[in-house]
């Protein structure tokens, strides 16, 4: 035994002076062969022959220079990460600069504790987003609604929307605004349009919910609900008028439906007619005047 670890010193002591990556790998396989091999592979060890930030990449530039380790075989003597997470960013950050302050130490995750590692898994390969779902169960639930984004058909993931790496109230990938992110996949909705809806504009999560709904189109509620927490049933779609004419955007109209306009009004869907709803370049033509009705 004594005689292997000798062996592994002279060899260390070789390979030390030279930056050659296999190398590096090969010597500390001598003892973590399974290890070495998950790690064939892995971009650390492909990259190994750079230098990053005047570090070697490869088994060392993580854990650090083995050689007191080899010599003793004793495992304090070398850098692991036991997901203190401070430590552990430090240490990944050293070359990954660019997930360094102030982004990563003001992020959600980060003051919740996390590390790299809890998404990272370094010596598996395993694709990072399968962490999401062990952490939060809930959202990815929210993907099996009848009605949702296509994440789990694996058209498109979490990191789509979010960069778990960043700090924002909301870590979406455009910051605080969600309608920017929504343009960047769904450009038709972006105005500005001479027929605009307002609370399109101001904010898509008025009416759609993220990730995913019991209502079609990710609606927050199914229609004529959703228009219904904002306007009221109009002639053609609703009120029952005993007293006469009714008033529709300020123009007097007779319900030509009587007093089943009430029933029809519930069974249907605003968006028949208002076809545009997202805004339109277009007037509507029925009513003298109007044009803001978004149609066609
Ligand atoms: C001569 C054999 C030998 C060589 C060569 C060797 N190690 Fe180890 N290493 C050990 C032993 C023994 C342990 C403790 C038992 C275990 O965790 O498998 C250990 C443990 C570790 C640990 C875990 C430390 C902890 O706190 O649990 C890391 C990380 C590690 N080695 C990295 C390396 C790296 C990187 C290299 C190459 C630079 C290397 N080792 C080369 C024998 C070796
Ligand atoms: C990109 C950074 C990185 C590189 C490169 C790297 N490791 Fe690790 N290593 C880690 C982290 C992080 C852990 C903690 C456990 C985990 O998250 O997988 C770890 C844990 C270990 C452990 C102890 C736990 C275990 O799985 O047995 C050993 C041994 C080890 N590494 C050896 C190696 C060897 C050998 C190489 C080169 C072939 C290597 N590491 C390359 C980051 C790295
Ligand atoms: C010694 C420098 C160094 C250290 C330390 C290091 N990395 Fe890397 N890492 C690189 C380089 C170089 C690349 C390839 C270029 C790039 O993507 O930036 C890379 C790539 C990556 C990638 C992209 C993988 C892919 O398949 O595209 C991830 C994720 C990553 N590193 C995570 C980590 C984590 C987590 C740690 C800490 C446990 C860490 N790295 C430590 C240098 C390093
Ligand atoms: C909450 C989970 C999570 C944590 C914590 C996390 N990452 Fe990532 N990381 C990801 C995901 C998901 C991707 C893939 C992003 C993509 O596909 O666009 C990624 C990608 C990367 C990449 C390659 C692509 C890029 O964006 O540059 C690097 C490098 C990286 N992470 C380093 C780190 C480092 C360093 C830390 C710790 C400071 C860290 N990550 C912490 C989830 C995480
Ligand atoms: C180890 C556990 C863990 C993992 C893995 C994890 N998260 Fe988180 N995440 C948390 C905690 C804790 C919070 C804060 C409490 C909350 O909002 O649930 C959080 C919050 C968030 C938030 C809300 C941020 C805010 O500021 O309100 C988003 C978005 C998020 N995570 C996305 C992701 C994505 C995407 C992944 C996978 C790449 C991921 N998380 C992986 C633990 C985790
Ligand atoms: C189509 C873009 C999109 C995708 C894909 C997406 N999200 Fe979100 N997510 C959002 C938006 C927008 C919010 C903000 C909701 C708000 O604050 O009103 C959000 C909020 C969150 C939150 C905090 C609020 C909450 O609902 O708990 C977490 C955690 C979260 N997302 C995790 C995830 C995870 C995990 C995945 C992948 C399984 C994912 N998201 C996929 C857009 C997306
Ligand atoms: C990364 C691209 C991407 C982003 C960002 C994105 N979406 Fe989507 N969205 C898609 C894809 C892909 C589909 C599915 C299209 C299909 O199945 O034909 C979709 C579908 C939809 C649907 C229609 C669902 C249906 O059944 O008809 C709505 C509504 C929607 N997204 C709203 C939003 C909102 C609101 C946001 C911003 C919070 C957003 N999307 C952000 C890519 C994206
Ligand atoms: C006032 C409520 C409301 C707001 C706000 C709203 N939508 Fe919609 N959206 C709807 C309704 C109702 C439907 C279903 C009827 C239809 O297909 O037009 C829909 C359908 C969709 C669809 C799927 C059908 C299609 O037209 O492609 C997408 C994608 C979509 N919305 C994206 C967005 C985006 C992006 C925003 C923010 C810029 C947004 N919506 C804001 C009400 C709204
Ligand atoms: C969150 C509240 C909200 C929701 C939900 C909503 N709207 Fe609106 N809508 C508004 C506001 C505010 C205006 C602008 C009113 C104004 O300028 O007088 C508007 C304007 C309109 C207009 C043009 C009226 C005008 O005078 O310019 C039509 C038509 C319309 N909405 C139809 C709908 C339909 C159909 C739905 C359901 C798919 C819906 N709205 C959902 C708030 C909402
Ligand atoms: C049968 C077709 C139809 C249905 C169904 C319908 N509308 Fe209308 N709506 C119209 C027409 C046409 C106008 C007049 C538009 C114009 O001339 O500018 C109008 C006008 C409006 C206006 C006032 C617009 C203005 O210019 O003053 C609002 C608000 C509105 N509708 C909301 C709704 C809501 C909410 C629903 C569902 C409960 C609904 N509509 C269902 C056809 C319809």
């Amino acid at each position: 035994m004594k005689r292997s670890i000798l062996l592994a010193m002279v060899a260390v002591a070789c390979v030390l002076t030279l930056p050659a990556f296999a190398e590096d790998g090969l010597v500390c396989a001598d003892c973590h062969d399974e290890v070495a091999a998950g790690m064939k592979n892995q971009i650390h060890m492909r990259i190994q022959p750079f230098e990053v930030n005047d570090r070697e990449v490869g088994c060392v530039g993580c854990h650090g220079d083995g050689v007191a380790h080899m010599e003793e075989g004793d495992p304090t003597l070398i850098r692991n990460f036991d997901n203190e997470s401070a430590d552990d960013a430090q240490a990944c950050v050293e070359c990954h600069a660019e997930k360094n302050q102030p982004e990563w130490a003001a992020s959600t995750h980060a003051m919740e504790g996390l590390a790299c590692t809890d998404c990272h898994d370094i010596h598996s390969r395993n694709n990072p987003l399968n962490s999401c779902k062990s952490c939060h169960a809930d959202v990815y639930t929210e993907f099996m609604m009848p009605n949702h984004h296509p994440v789990l058909e694996g058209k498109m993931s979490c990191s789509s929307c979010h960069d778990p790496h960043l700090a924002t109230e909301m870590q979406l990938r455009t910051h605080t605004r969600a309608n920017d992110l929504c343009y960047t996949c769904h450009q038709d909705k972006e105005g500005p349009f001479i027929f605009e809806h307002v609370p399109v504009v101001e904010d898509c999560s008025l009416c759609h919910l993220p990730h995913g709904s019991v209502a079609e189109a990710l609606l927050t509620a199914s229609e004529p609900m959703l228009c219904l927490q904002c306007h009221e049933l109009h002639f053609h779609a609703g009120l029952l008028s005993p007293d006469g004419p009714i008033d529709v955007g300020g123009t007097e109209r007779e319900s030509p439906w009587g007093e089943h306009s009430m029933n029809l009004g519930f069974t249907s869907r605003c968006s028949q007619c208002h076809s545009q709803i997202h805004g339109t370049d277009l007037p509507s033509q029925t009513v003298p005047g109007g044009g803001h009705g978004m149609v066609r």
